[in-house]
């Protein structure tokens, strides 16, 4: 039997809530799709973090490379371990040591689920760039606390890390509705963005049967609110594919919806799954947070892995679920509550 051996990190805050319902799901597809899933939980955290002085301990990427995917559930605690140090000690590291380059955001409603806009049919792609960009992590402050204080932070584009992103939004696009929308600023950031458009012209040539249309973040901010029925794959670096994805979370419904997947897309390493939302302090402890970003991340991870039938299986049993109005308004019902009834539709397919 085809057995897949997991890296679990439910991190910290719902993370922790959401990645054990997602567990769940995964182990009773598993049994009904003919194959094994073994998995080792790794309590990486910020508590983690207060106890031993690092987020994850020396070794812990070599430690993940040896399994076929990690699923993470969300990093980061602001109240005593500071974002910057949280982020850069676990989960930027992971994206970037298996050159995890292309996250993958789907933004859609589900049956039953309302979402703020009038427009419902919509069904955007969103592609961003994983690895390099506004998150590069160069740059540095100098003259700290004087009045001359100067803080920079560089983004770095590199044809490589450009044209691959953009040639897998396009092969995406073709398994679509053959449309790319490519996400710039070129009218202000007039090395890196003029340097992505030019990329854009080139990467398109090589795809005449898809349509490709550049447009500015901010005019596409609107537009993903005004007309998102209007996008399919959506292309985007870094930071703007980090922004626009909230807002598509936002129209899909809220966080609780957005999934996503961090792909090595040469297989050189094994790709993240987790949802797109973060450890939510808000909300944390109180067993009310909306497990379908993690379960469908879930499903994304097991398609990735060849399970395509068992990936199909869990976003069934979910629009099962939600189309009878299960975890579609907030704190309606708790995490158990909606994780049962996925499962309950799951136990029920035909
Ligand atoms: P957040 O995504 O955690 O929360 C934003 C809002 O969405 C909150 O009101 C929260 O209650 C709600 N929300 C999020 N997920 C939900 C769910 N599954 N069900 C119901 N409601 C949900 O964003 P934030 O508050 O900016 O960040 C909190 C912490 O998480 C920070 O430390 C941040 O850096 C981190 N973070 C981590 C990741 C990640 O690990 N991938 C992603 C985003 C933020
Ligand atoms: C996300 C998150 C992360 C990001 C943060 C927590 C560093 O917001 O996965 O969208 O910006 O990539
Ligand atoms: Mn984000």
């Amino acid at each position: 039997m085809q057995t897949y051996n997991l890296a679990v990190i439910p991190g910290d805050g719902i993370g922790v809530d959401v990645t054990a319902a997602a567990m769940t799901v995964i182990e009773a597809t598993a049994q009904r799709h003919g194959f094994a899933v073994t998995s080792q939980q790794f309590d990486w955290s910020c508590a983690h973090y207060l106890e031993t002085g690092a987020m994850m301990p020396e070794g812990g990427i070599d430690t993940l490379r040896t399994f076929d995917a990690i699923l993470l559930g969300a990093v980061g605690w602001p109240e005593t371990v500071p974002d910057a140090v949280s982020l850069h000690g676990l989960l930027l590291p992971i994206r970037k040591a298996f050159n995890q380059y292309a996250n993958i955001r789907p933004h859609r409603l589900l049956p039953g689920v309302e979402g703020p806009l009038k427009a419902k049919d919509f069904d955007i792609l969103c592609i961003r760039e994983n690895t390099e960009g506004e998150y590069s992590g160069a740059g540095g402050r100098v003259h700290q606390g004087m009045a001359n204080e100067v803080a920079v932070e560089t983004a770095i584009f590199t044809r490589t890390g450009v044209e691959r992103i953009l040639r897998f939004a396009f092969d995406q696009a073709r398994a679509r509705r053959g449309h790319v929308t490519s996400v710039t600023k070129s009218n202000a950031q007039k090395h890196s963005m003029v340097f992505w458009d030019e990329m854009t012209r080139h990467v398109a040539q090589d795809y005449p049967d898809v349509t490709m249309a550049m447009m500015h973040v901010d005019a596409m901010a609107a537009r993903m609110v005004m007309a998102p029925e209007s996008l399919d794959v959506v292309v985007a670096s870094n930071l703007f594919g980090d922004i626009l994805t909230d807002l598509g979370a936002a129209i899909q419904g809220g966080l609780g919806f957005a999934a996503s997947a961090n792909i090595c897309p040469d297989r050189s390493g094994p790709s993240m799954f987790e949802p797109v939302h973060g450890s939510a302090p808000d909300i944390a402890g109180r067993g009310i947070a909306n497990p379908i970003a993690a379960i469908w991340s879930a499903a994304m991870m097991l398609d990735h892995l060849g399970e395509a039938a068992a990936a199909k299986a869990i976003l069934t049993a979910t629009e099962t679920a939600t189309g009878q109005g299960i975890g579609t308004r907030p704190g309606q019902q708790s995490t158990d509550d909606i994780t049962t009834a996925i499962l309950t539709a799951l136990e029920t397919q035909a």
